[in-house]
């Protein structure tokens, strides 16, 4: 008896406590969307790289390839311009132009070489000898596939056309669309990422979780991505 006296009041105390529980809440949500908001308006003073000098850089890997379809030249080319361009002190670049991983992402299959890999932006070499189809995938940050070898095409309704990306054009996605888009036989491209890069990384890996179940891309892919991220960071490179 004692001791259900004792418990009642405790219980109409819990019982008193949602309204606040929920305050809380609701001002952690409001602090928490808030911060993100002035964030992503300032996000742009982290940018390294832009869009044009990477088109540039790009069609110069062609142009300098001994043939339309050695992208072994194109890569080297682009990473060693790169290291060359951008000091270490500014920005950490992998210049490992032989640690290809696979990747499996909206249902299309490629390869990718990581370049770089930060809070606010991303660049790696992404395709496929064979050719691919997918999603591009719903993201928070700009995406621009500069071409290198091979074609890529696009649809995206309600335009019922083919878009067409043949090397040394550029694709620009614009955050918060999406498109079906094919690499009709083999095509290769330095995709560039500029916004929220963590959050695009569960469409990246989503495909080995549901699908593919291959555990040693999925480990190599997430080692790559989080050791290049902390590279930057060490650096200040957000
Ligand atoms: C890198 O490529 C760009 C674009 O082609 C070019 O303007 C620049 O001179 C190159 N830099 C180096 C160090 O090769
Ligand atoms: C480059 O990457 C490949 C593949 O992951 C690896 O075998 C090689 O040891 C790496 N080279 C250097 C210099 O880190």
């Amino acid at each position: 008896m004692a001791a259900k006296g004792k418990t009642a009041p405790t219980v109409k105390v819990q019982q008193g406590n949602p309204l606040t529980k929920w305050f809380t809440r609701a001002v952690v949500l409001l602090v928490f969307l808030a911060t993100y908001s002035w964030l992503d308006t300032i996000k742009d003073r982290w940018y390294v790289f832009n869009p044009k000098s990477l088109h540039e850089l790009a069609q110069a890997a062609i142009a300098a390839a001994p043939s339309p379809d050695d992208t072994t030249f194109m890569v080297q080319y682009i990473a060693a311009n790169l290291t060359a361009t951008y000091p270490s002190s500014q920005i950490a670049l992998n210049p490992n132009t032989s640690e290809w991983v696979i990747s499996n992402a909206g249902g299309a299959m490629g390869a990718m070489y990581i370049i770089h890999a930060s809070i606010t932006e991303y660049l790696i070499i992404f395709g496929t000898p064979l050719g691919t189809e997918g999603h591009t995938g719903l993201h928070t940050a700009d995406d621009y596939f500069n071409i290198l070898v091979g074609e890529q095409w696009a649809f995206a309704p309600p335009n019922l056309e083919m878009e067409r990306y043949p090397a040394g054009s550029v694709h620009h996605l614009p955050r918060g669309y999406m498109k079906q888009y094919k690499m009709h036989e083999g095509c290769f491209a330095l995709e560039y990422a500029r916004g929220w890069i963590p959050l695009m990384l569960p469409f990246g890996l989503a495909d080995v979780l549901s699908s593919t179940l291959d555990y040693v891309s999925f480990y190599h892919t997430a080692r790559i991505t989080g050791r290049e991220i902390i590279k930057n960071l060490l650096i200040g490179k957000i």
